[in-house]
């Protein structure tokens, strides 16, 4: 559905002293939990003012955003407030406004399991020793964690902590992640079947000697801590963490949360930079369609997402959190270990990770963390489909900012605009010396943009020229293909025939051969352009948000055998780099 262009913003998005309503909740609490207990604010010293609420407006409308809530914990006092659209024609976001969270899960994942450590109920199926950090997988999960022929060291010692730092050695493979599992597809995945596809996948890096960001491992540990109590991880957030905090707006579902009365759920929406979704649009002037307009983006179940992306909250929920780990003193739903150890330096990051921070990045468990103009702070984004969170805090300064919107890629785009905005202000920065988030931003999505006609001069700048031809006709080439963890690709013709299939999305694109995969998690289209031989440019895009601004390539080659036939299909993937070489089988 074509939307129209942003309503007007809404004056009613209403301004929420927050401290008054943590303060009432904290009364109904029983138990010697100590949580927090802020002052009642009286509205003075708001860093919402008029000029913020106009730069907000600004910034949602040049990176086509539809809403943000955000929310700044300053010592005592909490503040949050709600621009833009919530769900079009006009439903506005406010504070309470719920959206998906992303990967800012996987802090909560981290936390959850520092706190089945600090319980002591747990320990190793293998020796019997305590739950610790240093556990290995393998102690927890046994048959379910096990890798490919030639890294049993890997299977035997990568540990919790490994797999919530990101250095167990796998490159991300989200593009392996199967709607369905189990004989003829006959159920939903789980985070089970997850960690049971690794055994096929090939390792990026050694273990532990690089940041590797890999959200499956993280699907893993949901995995074990499952396996550990026995239920479902959101009981389990929810019992050890969001009810202790007052997090009642918190869901590890975003069926539970659709499903809970007096709840808003912020919907997606992506922006038609493309103009791909064309729906009943006459063509404009030379074919080109008109570009521009938000369309709605379906909410994707997080059964799979779990520990690594599930959650669904919203930004007074998140000033909760962010308040308990800045006064650890104040906040004994963790204990004091817990705080450490979340908080604890375990890799560094690229060097590139710099970028608007005094030095590179290093991340804990579930955190980013570094300093800026000389203080600490920890930071984590989370993208879904159609949402994106920013989260920082700056535990010395006891302050901290959350964005939540509703848009792909841009949200986190805009998230960081508004949240530095306001730490600058905070800090007394002067203009000059502020890091052009904007600027810096605005570069790689133009590249985004245009990654379909840059696609094979990036992936083979030393190809042969002129091309050779490839061995078959095109037909020969078409064919579902196979393999254990990426599960089929069904390769079809792009042109003739089938022009019913998706939306107008093939006008757009200039390969031979396609395949949808809307058998994935994240439904997706290759579109193979020829290169040279049997090699092949690959160019992927989401099928719920059609404008490259997710878009990735890879390389793939068909190998044709001695019979003259199409035997497989390597396909290299290249999210954040090198994804190892993924071969499937002609079926
Ligand atoms: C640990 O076990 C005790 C005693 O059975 C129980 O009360 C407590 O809730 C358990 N804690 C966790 C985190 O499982
Ligand atoms: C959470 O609690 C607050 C304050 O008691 C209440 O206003 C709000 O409706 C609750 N939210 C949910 C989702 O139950």
């Amino acid at each position: 559905m074509r939307l129209a262009p942003r309503a007007s913003p809404s004056s009613s998005a209403a301004l929420v002293l927050f401290g008054a309503v943590l303060a009432q909740q904290q009364q109904q609490q029983s138990g010697e939990q100590k949580v927090l207990s802020p002052s009642v604010g009286d509205g003075a010293g708001s860093p919402f003012d008029a000029d913020f609420g106009v730069f907000t407006e600004e910034v949602l409308h040049s990176w086509h955003v539809p809403g943000v809530a955000v929310a700044v914990v300053d010592g005592e006092s909490t503040w949050a407030e709600g621009y833009g659209i919530a769900n079009f024609p006009s439903s506005p976001v406010t504070p309470s406004t719920l959206f998906y969270t992303g990967s800012t899960t996987k802090a909560f994942t981290a936390a959850v399991t520092s706190l089945l450590i600090a319980s002591g109920n747990f320990s190793s199926s293998q020796d019997s020793s305590p739950l610790g950090w240093q556990t290995p997988i393998s102690h927890l999960i046994r048959d379910d964690f096990v890798l490919r022929e030639g890294y049993e060291w890997a299977a035997a010692h990568l540990t919790l902590e490994d797999a919530l730092s990101h250095r167990a050695g796998f490159a991300r493979h989200d593009k392996a992640l199967a709607k369905r599992s189990g004989p003829d597809g006959g159920r939903r995945s789980t985070v089970r079947d997850v960690a049971r596809s690794l055994r096929h996948l090939p390792m990026a890096l050694e273990p532990r000697v690089r940041w590797r960001y890999c959200n499956l491992m993280f699907m893993v540990v949901s995995h074990a801590i499952q396996t550990l109590t026995g239920r479902w991880l959101g009981t389990t957030m929810r019992e050890l963490l969001w009810a202790p905090l007052g997090m009642n707006g918190t869901f590890l579902s975003v069926e539970e949360a659709l499903g809970t009365p007096g709840v808003e759920v912020a919907r997606g929406y992506y922006w038609d930079y493309l103009g791909v979704s064309g729906e009943g649009e006459e063509e404009g002037e030379g074919g080109a369609r008109e570009k521009g307009g938000f369309v709605e983006v379906p909410f994707s179940s997080l059964e799979v997402a779990s520990g690594a992306g599930g959650i669904v909250s919203n930004v007074l929920d998140y000033s909760r959190w962010i308040r308990c780990l800045m006064h650890e003193d104040e906040c004994t739903v963790l204990p004091k270990e817990a705080h450490r150890e979340l908080k604890a330096a375990r890799i560094m990051l690229s060097p590139e990770s710099r970028k608007g921070y005094d030095a590179p990045l290093a991340y804990a468990l579930g955190w980013q963390l570094g300093t800026y103009k000389g203080h600490r702070v920890f930071t984590h984004g989370g993208g879904m489909e159609a949402h994106g969170a920013k989260v920082y805090f700056f535990p010395d300064l006891k302050y901290g900012v959350v964005t939540l919107a509703n848009t792909a890629v841009t949200s986190n785009i805009a998230g960081m605009e508004v949240a530095w905005k306001l730490i600058n202000d905070r800090l007394g920065v002067s203009e000059e010396e502020r890091f052009d988030w904007g600027g810096s931003s605005k570069k790689t999505l133009d590249e985004m943009l245009k990654l379909a006609d840059t696609a094979v001069e990036k992936l083979y700048p030393d190809r042969a020229d002129p091309p050779l031809p490839r061995a078959l006709p095109l037909q020969d080439y078409v064919g579902t293909y196979f393999h254990p963890a990426y599960r089929t690709v069904t390769i079809e013709l792009a042109e003739g025939g089938d022009s019913s299939s998706s939306s107008g999305i093939e006008k757009k694109k200039k390969g031979e051969l396609k395949a949808v995969r809307d058998n994935m998690e994240w439904e997706m289209t290759f579109e193979f352009q020829h290169v040279s031989g049997e090699s092949w440019a690959v160019i992927i895009d989401f099928l719920n948000t059609p404008n490259m601004l997710n878009g990735q390539l890879a390389r793939a080659e068909f190998v044709v055998g001695v019979k003259g036939t199409v035997d497989k299909l390597r396909m290299e993937f290249l999210e954040d780099g090198n994804e190892g070489i993924i071969v499937f089988d002609r079926m």
